[in-house]
């Protein structure tokens, strides 16, 4: 594995599709001096995004790229690559980013893109396993326990590395809602833990 250090504060970029409350607890927590990092553009696949909103509230740069807005595959690439490499991001961090993250960006970013998953991985992970189907798979399968993953993105979906797990219990009164609300508020906690673990350099990656 290729070690990475971190110098100077950690430059960020979110790739995001939805509401963006992942992205939302980063930008609290690097507004209220918990995380020493700097969110320097918020990409989504979706205009209407409530991510790009929150990253506009808070003054972060935001593109909206999508296979609409960019229906050549080069382009679309280069155009993502461009806004990375311009902007000098260090880590790029997939909070509810429901695309596939091109092959060229994660042979660049070795090691450099990391996902949060609402499930304990390796179970309830892999294709279909996004947003609500995977507390509807959680809970048709009668598990006790769940909770949400961070992990290293690489090229097969929700295998990469490990970095951080953190469980909740299910109860047998839980929904798919009332468990993904539980997940979520564990997503919101580790994600920014990791960051900062990250950029403290006490996860060498
Ligand atoms: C989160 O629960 C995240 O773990 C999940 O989408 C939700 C996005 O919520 N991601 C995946 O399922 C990826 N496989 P948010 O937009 O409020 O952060």
């Amino acid at each position: 594995m290729r070690k990475y250090k971190i110098m100077n504060k950690i430059k960020l970029a979110a790739f995001a599709s939805h509401s963006g409350s992942n992205l939302q607890a980063i930008i609290d927590n690097i507004q209220n001096g918990k995380l020493n990092a700097e969110l320097v553009a918020v990409i989504s696949n979706n205009s209407t995004a409530y991510a790009l909103e929150r990253a506009r509230l808070a003054n972060i740069d935001t593109f909206h790229i999508s296979s609409k807005t960019h229906p050549n595959e080069i382009d679309y690439l280069n155009t993502i690559l461009n806004i990375l490499e311009s902007k000098k991001v260090d880590f790029i961090i997939l909070a509810g980013y429901m695309k596939p993250i091109p092959a060229e960006i994660i042979n660049k970013y070795y090691n450099r893109i990391l996902n949060i998953h609402p499930a304990l991985l390796p179970k309830f992970g892999g294709s279909g396993m996004y947003g609500m189907n995977v507390h509807k798979a959680v809970i048709e399968s009668k598990e006790k326990i769940s909770g949400a993953t961070v992990h290293i993105v690489d090229e097969k979906y929700d295998n990469g590395k490990i970095l951080y797990q953190e469980s909740v219990n299910v109860d047998e009164n839980d929904t798919p809602e009332t468990l993904a609300e539980k997940v979520l508020q564990i997503e919101h906690k580790i994600y920014s833990k990791v960051i900062k673990l990250i950029s403290e350099g006490k996860i060498v990656l």
